[in-house]
């Protein structure tokens, strides 16, 4: 498999009927904001939603394209981090569009990462009780996971994602050449989940990813050019395939979440802080998944499981406990926070775990005991 040739954007289709629409990728598809939106919603108002970051490099561009199509625009910026999906700033982002007298028929946009596309498009499910809004990701984990599928949330004191809606964007403009700019741990904590597209069910896209990952990085500075965009429209492909077959996570979408049942806890463990990014954790996470299925009667060669540690150790993604800067806690709390994260059903809990390199499945029936001789050892390595 090699990447084609860059030249048009490449449109990735989310079939989901009525509710179905275009993920755009290419390097400088923000430019066409103004015309895709006037096409889709004529008439229409927009209200964008950013983060201080993402406005500095990108709400004029954002902007100005709006206005070339005469496409009326108003704005919000809210702090960058996590922080931002909170009741205080929803509850800013909300009555900032209501002040900007957004009706039903108008659109929210949300610029910038997972933080502003999860905060803004549970704004647009509520506000006026629903508006129409538009993805515009801005980092490789939104442009590859978080803006496509539908899912937005707030985080509560209880724990993260906790309120939120099913609300399923009209539009997904992920502009590759706006990655250049991310910080380079932010780009590599992104690649962490473009990765498990390959683990989960596309051995190929994997074996691709390990001799193409320099380019993949490099983006538009590399020989390759269209490496990036190739990886991501590859791994938007997968998620809209599994979204389109089980929009509301019934079955098969759980399997995205391979590597986030031991990367949510120790995410957590660090406080969801910069300490551990959540791509990072995840990577952790799948290495852990991997590991943890070839001790399991040996359902994954052990070889299989080194390959794809190697992989991401390649990358410089954590692959081990060991690999966590700062103190862990002990395998108690460990199994608290998996606990808290998973339904625990008469002591066994639902773990996605692997056959290969692209044949992930669902297993309801892991015994808490043995996650928690698993997750002993592994502290005893660190
Ligand atoms: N809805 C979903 O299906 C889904 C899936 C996965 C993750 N998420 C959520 O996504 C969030 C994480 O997203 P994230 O990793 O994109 O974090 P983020 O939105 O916080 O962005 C990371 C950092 O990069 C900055 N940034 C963004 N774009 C930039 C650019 N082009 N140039 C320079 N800096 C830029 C941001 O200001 C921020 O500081 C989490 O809250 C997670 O829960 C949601
Ligand atoms: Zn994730």
């Amino acid at each position: 498999m090699t990447a084609p040739v860059r030249s048009d954007p490449t449109v990735v289709k989310v079939a989901l009927g009525e509710r179905g629409y275009d993920i755009v990728i290419g390097r400088g598809v923000i430019a066409s904001l103004g015309p895709r939106v006037a096409a889709l919603r004529p008439g229409a108002r927009t209200f964008i939603v950013t983060d201080e970051n993402v406005a500095r490099n990108l709400l004029a561009a954002a902007e100005a394209a709006l206005a070339d199509a005469g496409v009326a625009a108003s704005h919000v910026i809210v702090p960058p981090g996590e922080g931002s999906k909170s009741y205080r700033v929803f509850e800013q982002v909300c009555e900032a569009m209501i002040a900007s007298r957004i009706e039903r028929g108008d659109l929210a946009i949300a610029l910038g990462g997972g933080v502003i596309g999860d905060l803004a498009g549970f704004a647009a499910a509520v506000v006026r009780r629903g508006i129409d809004y538009v993805q515009v990701p801005t980092t490789l984990l939104a442009q590859v996971d978080s803006s496509v599928g539908g899912k937005t949330a707030i985080d509560s004191t209880h724990g993260k994602n906790l309120i939120g809606a099913f609300h399923q964007p009209i539009l997904v403009l992920a502009d590759t050449a706006v990655l250049d700019a991310l910080p380079q741990r932010e780009f590599r904590a992104g690649y962490a989940e473009l990765v498990k597209y390959g683990l989960l069910g596309d051995a190929a896209f994997f074996a691709w990813l390990e001799a193409n990952w320099r380019d993949v990085f490099a983006g538009g500075n590399s020989s390759g050019g269209s490496a990036r965009e190739h990886a991501i429209a590859v791994a938007c492909r997968g998620k809209a395939a599994i979204v389109a077959r089980d929009e509301r996570e019934t079955g098969e979408r759980a399997l995205l979440n391979l590597g986030h049942t031991f990367g949510h806890a120790l995410e957590a463990a660090c406080g969801f802080s910069g300490r551990l990014l959540h791509g990072e954790a995840i990577a952790a996470g799948m290495a852990l998944a991997f590991e943890f299925s070839a001790r399991r009667q040996g359902l994954v060669p052990k070889a299989e499981a080194a390959r794809v540690i190697r992989h991401l150790a390649e990358v410089g993604l954590p692959t081990a406990l060991k690999d966590i800067p700062g103190p862990l806690p002990s395998v108690d709390q460990l199994m608290e926070l998996i606990a808290q994260d998973k339904k625990v059903k008469r002591g066994m809990l639902t773990f996605i775990l692997v056959r290969g390199v692209g044949s992930a499945f669902i297993e309801a029936g892991v015994d808490q005991r043995e996650v928690r001789a698993f997750l002993s050892e592994k502290l005893a390595e660190r």
